[in-house]
């Protein structure tokens, strides 16, 4: 149910691209629905302050009813002070020369104190979205320097992922997107990720049918289509010279109203959750995207029992290994310090 008080809804990284795409949906009521006042916090690094001021300039000329107060600061103590929603975009980019290790530090620092920081100020119950990359490993990062707050409550966003499969089904299918339903993103939000359509379905004249059925042709879906999902992002940077800010911002917004307001019946979400080793023989303790469904009380649930064929299997596993490397790698950064 809305609430007439304003939700305390932070974003870090708010003078970027995905921020500039995605604070007016937030503000417009898009997200946490449409008569739920929003007070945003806006958080940056000290350098980007003239910048994000501009932002909250633009954000106060959209003139938008909800929107209650937009804060500008460099502050964490500020942006998460008691907020129900943290959607945490901000990270250190991947510099030119710079090694996967060099990134995994510096992202380990930053996670480490906006996770503190979240321990200290913001609500208990806040859910907490990472899309900063690496983010599976930062939203882990994050969780474990702040214990107060349950597990449950941090992800990290694959939604572009699964969006980017549902699209290419619906494309190869010529249908619309609404009509494909449980495409499955596995794993780490990288090349290794594993995007499954073993277990969807597309809607063609009101019958639900398989979506193995309809393609019917396993050497796209085990080759091209899963090339074209794992390399998407790549494949965006090198046509516009910037990376995906549009699409990430729409997929942030579907993922925090799903997390909001549940599934729809016979829909499967995808988002990184923090594992517990009983779900499909993934090791415990990394941040790992499953299908999930969500119910009331933002509780989600993973889907159990889907059959894994061989080929699902070899996918599942190679991310799970590269997410257990990145772990190791983050957390030997934060014990040395
Ligand atoms: N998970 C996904 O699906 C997905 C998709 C697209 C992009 N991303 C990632 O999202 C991140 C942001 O992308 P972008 O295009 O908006 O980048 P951008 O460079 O345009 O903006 C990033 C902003 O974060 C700020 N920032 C850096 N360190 C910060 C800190 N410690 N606290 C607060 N703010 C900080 C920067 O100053 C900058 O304004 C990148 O890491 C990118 O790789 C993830």
């Amino acid at each position: 149910m809305a609430s007439t008080e304003p939700l305390r809804v932070c974003v870090t990284g708010a003078a970027g691209q995905i921020a500039y795409s995605l604070l007016y949906s937030i503000g417009n009521g898009d997200v946490f629905g449409k008569s739920q006042p929003i007070t945003l916090l806006l958080l940056d690094i000290p350098p980007m302050m003239a910048v994000l001021e501009g932002v909250v300039m633009e954000l106060q000329d959209c003139s938008l009813p909800l929107l209650h107060e937009v804060v500008g600061t460099a502050d964490p103590n500020v942006s998460f002070n008691n907020v129900d929603a943290a959607i945490l975009v901000g990270a250190m980019p991947r510099r030119e020369g710079m090694e996967r290790k060099d990134l995994l530090k510096a992202n380990a620092k930053i996670f480490e104190d906006q996770g503190k920081a979240l321990d200290q100020y913001a609500k208990k119950t806040v859910k907490i979205l990472v899309v900063g990359n690496p983010a599976n490993t930062n939203c882990l990062i994050a969780s474990k320097c702040a214990p107060s707050i349950p597990k449950e409550n941090f992800s990290c966003l694959t939604k572009l992922d699964q969006n980017r499969a549902i699209s290419q089904v619906a494309m190869r299918l010529g249908i619309k997107t609404c009509d494909v339903s449980k495409v499955i993103i596995w794993g780490n939000h990288s090349s290794t990720q594993y995007p499954d359509v073993q277990h969807g379905f597309v809607n063609l004249n009101g019958q639900a049918v398989p979506i193995t059925e309809a393609v019917k042709d396993d050497n796209w879906i085990q080759g091209e289509f899963l090339r074209t999902v794992q390399t998407r992002g790549a494949a965006i940077i090198k046509a516009r010279k910037l990376s995906s800010a549009m699409s990430a911002a729409k997929a942030i917004c579907d993922h925090m109203r799903v997390w909001w307001f549940g599934t729809a019946e016979g829909e499967y979400m995808s988002m990184g959750v923090i594992t517990d080793g009983t779900h499909y023989g993934i090791p415990e303790d990394i941040v790992y995207s499953f299908p999930l469904t969500i119910g009331a009380g933002h509780k989600y649930t993973i889907v159990d029992g889907l059959e894994i064929n061989a080929f699902s299997r070899q996918k599942m596993d190679l991310s799970a290994k590269e997410l257990v490397e990145e772990r190791d790698v983050a957390l030997a950064f934060l014990k040395k310090e």
